[in-house]
């Protein structure tokens, strides 16, 4: 097995974060799912799935500690709902929420932290950022968790995809992978973030970097390693 701990997905029944599960599954991961719903995760992954959940919410520091006390590491694919006014903002859930996570994560003896941020967290003047400031929200996020799992004996990897589409499954394509925030505009599917963030579990060039990446031209992919391994070079 690649990775031998248990990983705590955090927003499991989410898009990218169904897709986290899928890939941990199909590796042979251990898991546990943290969500708001336990209804919507058996919908999602069958009554099997039952006593690997944790029911709560980023903003509620009990109903972390109770989800991550049964991990090894996180993989966080929770966003707030920009577009719905009725729904916690931003500064709520990809600021607050993430730090929240972070902190909680490391009091509770979690050694490694994936975090699925977005691409421009960096560009303040971005569109995006007229719905809640969500792009310098997230940037502070991963600032926290950059601070709390650059420590000796802890690892970050955080994640910048383009924006999200939902056309197949992981691995039919290339991709275009960097470091810091250049890429201006690009997609990638939720499939293969999962698939990243996975593999960004026993990859060790992964650890301790911020990458950025979109889908590149369409050919069949035996693993992503490759990728973090030659970013981790140039650095
Ligand atoms: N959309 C894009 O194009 C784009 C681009 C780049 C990066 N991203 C980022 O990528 C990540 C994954 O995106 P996605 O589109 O897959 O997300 P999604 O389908 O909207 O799922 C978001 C997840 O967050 C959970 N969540 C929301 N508020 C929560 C709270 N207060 N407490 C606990 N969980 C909460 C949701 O729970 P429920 O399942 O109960 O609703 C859901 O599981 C997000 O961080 C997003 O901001 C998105």
């Amino acid at each position: 097995m690649r990775y031998s701990g248990t990983v705590l997905v955090a927003g499991a029944t989410g898009r990218t974060g169904q897709w986290v599960v899928k890939r941990l599954q199909y590796y042979g991961i251990d898991h546990h799912l943290f969500v708001r719903s336990g209804e919507k995760a058996l919908e999602a992954f069958g009554p099997e799935i039952v006593d690997r959940i944790s029911i709560g919410r980023i903003e509620n520091q009990d109903e972390i500690d109770a989800a991550v006390k049964n991990a090894d590491a996180v993989i966080c694919a929770i966003g707030g709902n920009v577009m719905d006014p009725e729904t916690p903002p931003p500064s709520a859930i990809d600021r607050d929420g993430v730090m929240r996570l972070a902190f909680r994560s490391k009091e509770c003896g979690i050694k490694k932290f994936i975090l699925v941020s977005s691409l421009s967290v960096t560009k303040p003047d971005h569109p995006l950022n007229k719905y809640g400031n969500v792009l310098t929200m997230k940037l502070e996020g991963e600032n926290e968790v950059r601070r709390l799992y650059g420590e000796e004996d802890y690892s970050y990897t955080i994640l910048r995809p383009g924006g999200l589409i939902d056309e197949g499954g992981p691995l039919q394509h290339k991709l275009i992978f960097g470091t810091g925030d250049r890429i201006a505009t690009g997609t990638i599917n939720r499939s293969d973030v999962a698939e990243v963030a996975v593999e960004a579990l026993w990859v060790p060039e992964a650890h301790n970097l911020t990458f950025e990446f979109i889908q590149g031209e369409a050919a069949p992919q035996e693993s992503f390693e490759r990728y973090f391994k030659k970013v981790a070079q140039e650095q």
